[in-house]
């Protein structure tokens, strides 16, 4: 079920993986377990999530009994806004390599394009409520990024919750070139032109949130009636249609669930196809409404 798709540097990646982002402590780690044995080969982590070390628990017990190969799965983690300074980013690597008790990283994404203030509260804001931030370029970290391949602690690098304009101008000087952009993306986000700029650039997409996260049940993309409707044609639930429908893009899809029943369903994605016209219906949702916007926490339009 593994279903791989090419990265710019030759190296796969399984189209389908578990997210990890709200899986609570206390529930993270049941539902990796859940995942590798209902045959999924690819977990997407990040040090924010603050459940690396639970997870890495899995990674230690599954790999010393030889039962599935550290080589079989594809582990990414990313690097969070306060770590973006040269000097701290293989430190911050190393802590995620420590927790998920892992020798090296399949894929290291820069998280968001921008430095935060390194702070004990992770997102500091000043006195007007805006994030506090440091002078610190994507070209400087995105060289750190490097480093790490060339030391072997990572395979890939890539970058999440970057826009067209961002990826444009990191390709032009990066050494190694971003093998991710990984976003949000679902029906009401379908984000058509960035998909684009990355496949015409050799840049792979993952589609984060593909199920509308954490929004109100009724304004989900899953309870969509055009959603539910082909659900019922094809015997399948809401939330397989929308998996398809993202790997149909050519996308790889990360759907996160700590729900055992949901973790073994959101994986049977493999045995029907969407048509063209389907996929026509799907796309015909999109309204550019994004479930993850932090630019009003950090105080500035992120995304503007
Ligand atoms: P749970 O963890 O209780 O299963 P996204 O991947 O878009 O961020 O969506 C994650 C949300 O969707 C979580 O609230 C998760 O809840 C829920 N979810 C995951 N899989 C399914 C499914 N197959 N059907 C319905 N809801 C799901």
């Amino acid at each position: 079920m593994t279903n791989p798709i090419l990265l710019n540097n030759n190296k796969t990646i399984p189209a389908l993986g578990l997210g990890t982002w709200r899986s609570e402590p206390g529930k993270v780690k049941a539902a990796v377990q859940t995942a590798l044995n209902a045959g999924y080969r690819h977990i997407d982590c990040a040090a924010i999530y603050m459940n690396e070390p639970e997870i890495g628990e899995v990674f230690s017990t599954t790999f010393s009994d030889d039962k599935i190969l550290r080589e079989e799965v594809f582990i990414t983690s990313k690097l969070w806004n306060s770590e973006h300074h040269p000097d701290a980013v293989e430190k911050a690597c190393r802590k995620t390599l420590a927790d998920l008790q892992l020798e090296y990283l399949d894929l290291y994404l820069i998280h968001w394009g921008i430095a935060f203030k390194p702070s004990e509260q992770k997102e500091l804001l000043d006195e007007n409520g805006m994030i506090m931030t440091i002078p610190v370029s994507i070209q400087e970290t995105w060289r750190a990024m490097e480093n790490l391949v060339e030391k072997g602690l990572v395979n890939s690098i890539g970058v999440a919750n970057f826009t067209t304009m961002m990826l444009f101008d990191l390709l032009t000087y990066a050494k190694i070139q971003p093998a991710m952009n990984q976003v949000e993306i679902h029906p009401y986000n379908a984000q058509p032109e960035l998909i684009n700029f990355c496949h015409s650039n050799s840049v792979a997409v993952t589609a984060y949130s593909p199920l509308g996260s954490f929004g109100a049940e009724h304004n989900r993309p899953i309870s969509d009636k055009t959603i539910l409707s082909l659900a019922k044609a094809h015997q399948k639930s809401p939330a397989q249609v929308l998996i398809r429908w993202s790997l149909q893009r050519g996308l790889v899809v990360i759907p996160k669930s700590t729900n055992p029943d949901r973790i073994v369903e959101n994986a049977k994605v493999f045995d029907f196809e969407l048509s063209d016209d389907e996929m026509m219906q799907i796309n015909k949702l999109n309204k550019n409404y994004r479930f993850v916007d932090p630019s009003k926490r950090w105080g500035l339009g992120y995304f503007n």
